[in-house]
């Protein structure tokens, strides 16, 4: 495959904007040289690169495609909302229809706030936390955005480059899956601690163990702390309600964003009613949080995926995709596992050398993305609507080939 139109379109990139690209989509988060740094359309799964390539996408924009790109239902009624304007200074209906339909979906919460993207919403969860209880620390594990707060530091292996030690020094950890490391946290930090916030699961790391969730809930609470599940990737994915949904256990607040609306930029905080009532002493408030075609989106994503049963067919798909995976790995005996749920899988090599690994790894993933099959390298990937029979049939004809090769590395 041909690069040379994103190649050229880098090197400008990269004297005019900082890296280029911002970090997560820079060639070196792929495979530098077999995947496409700009895009130029999506339709449906497919998207076209700037040299004319087509590929089968699973990254999905990391998430917010749950539909997939252009779809009609979502864009057209994006495209009604804004010959009316949507950039108002008071506030438009549709908020209050739009969180009537959250509440719909999750009955465990009483109040919601709509914000912009997902750093916005955990960090207005951690401060609706702190105003509620009164105290500043915060006990987080996972990614919540690239805000000083959770940038680098507690939870991450990320260098905190350009995060004063101040801005974290309230923010701690604990391991996941492991309850006696969050009582440690809680007994070291007695009284002090405003909230937990995490991802009920993370396709990368193990599936929460049998109970741990339920554990986390009651040490959280015994210690008069509000629990915040971050679901920004999980959301409208894994169940409408999102993983906590799935795994059962409710939290105090929660934060969505990503597939609630196919892509257009919102998010929102939702949770009890006696927690997020005294968040309206403090300010929370951003200029473009009232704008209202992000919220017709969110409101037609949402009909689409209940109209359709979208998420039973992502998980259909889903679980042919990994099934298929694993049935391989298996028959060429591979080190290696799907990890993660079957809407949000990844594929792990788990060779002990890592030289081995990452051989296996570029070895695999360029041979796919040569085919026309963008899958991630290193994170995980995203099922969609429009995903279809054909598209995971392509995939895993795709990843046999790949497959085979890593077999002779
Ligand atoms: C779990 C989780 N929380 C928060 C965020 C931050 O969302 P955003 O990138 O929209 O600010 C992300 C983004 O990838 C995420 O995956």
């Amino acid at each position: 495959m041909n690069f040379s139109n994103s190649e050229k379109l880098f090197e400008e990139a990269k004297r005019i904007s900082p890296g280029g690209v911002t970090s997560e989509r820079q060639p070196s988060k792929f495979i530098p040289g077999k995947y496409p740094i700009f895009l130029d359309h999506g339709k449906g799964s497919h998207v076209w690169d700037v040299d004319g390539n087509e590929f089968i996408d699973w990254i999905c924009s990391y998430g917010p495609l749950v539909l997939g790109h252009n779809n009609e239902n979502v864009d057209n009624a994006v495209v009604e909302n804004i010959k009316n304007g949507f950039c108002f200074t008071m506030f438009h209906p549709i908020h209050n229809t739009l969180i009537n339909k959250l509440l719909e979906i999750m009955p465990w919460a009483q109040m919601a706030k709509i914000l912009t993207s997902g750093s916005d919403a955990t960090a207005a969860a951690i401060r609706i936390a702190r105003v509620y209880t009164q105290k500043d620390k915060v006990i987080r594990w996972g990614y919540h955005g690239w805000h000083d707060w959770s940038y680098g530091g507690a939870g991450t292996d990320r260098t905190a480059y350009g995060v004063p030690k101040s801005a974290v020094s309230d923010v701690l950890t604990f391991d996941y899956n492991d309850l006696d490391s969050l009582e440690k946290v809680f007994n070291k930090n007695k009284g002090s601690i405003a909230c937990v916030i995490m991802q009920p699961f993370e396709s990368s790391k193990e599936l929460p163990k049998e109970g741990f969730l339920e554990g986390l809930k009651k040490i959280t609470h015994e210690n008069d702390a509000v629990l915040i599940f971050d679901e920004i990737r999980s959301g409208f994915r894994v169940a409408l309600g999102g993983a906590l949904q799935y795994f059962n256990v409710t939290p105090d607040m929660a934060c969505f964003s990503k597939a609630m609306a196919n892509g257009y930029p919102v998010s929102v905080v939702i949770g009890k009613k006696d927690i997020m009532l005294p968040s309206q002493k403090t300010r929370i408030s951003a200029t473009f949080f009232p704008n209202t075609f992000p919220m017709v989106a969110a409101l037609a994503t949402i009909k689409e995926l209940q109209d359709r049963n979208g998420i039973e067919y992502m998980w259909e798909q889903g679980r042919r995709l990994v099934e298929g995976f694993e049935s391989m790995i298996n028959d060429f005996g591979i080190e290696a596992e799907m990890a993660g749920l079957p809407v949000i899988p990844m594929l792990k090599f788990l060779y002990d050398d890592p030289d081995k690994n990452d051989k296996a790894r570029n070895v695999f993933f360029s041979d796919v993305a040569e085919k026309g099959i963008l899958l991630h390298p290193t994170h995980h990937w995203f099922l969609s609507l429009a995903h279809t029979k054909k598209d995971v049939d392509d995939t895993l004809n795709a990843a046999e080939s790949g497959l085979r090769k890593v077999k002779k590395i």
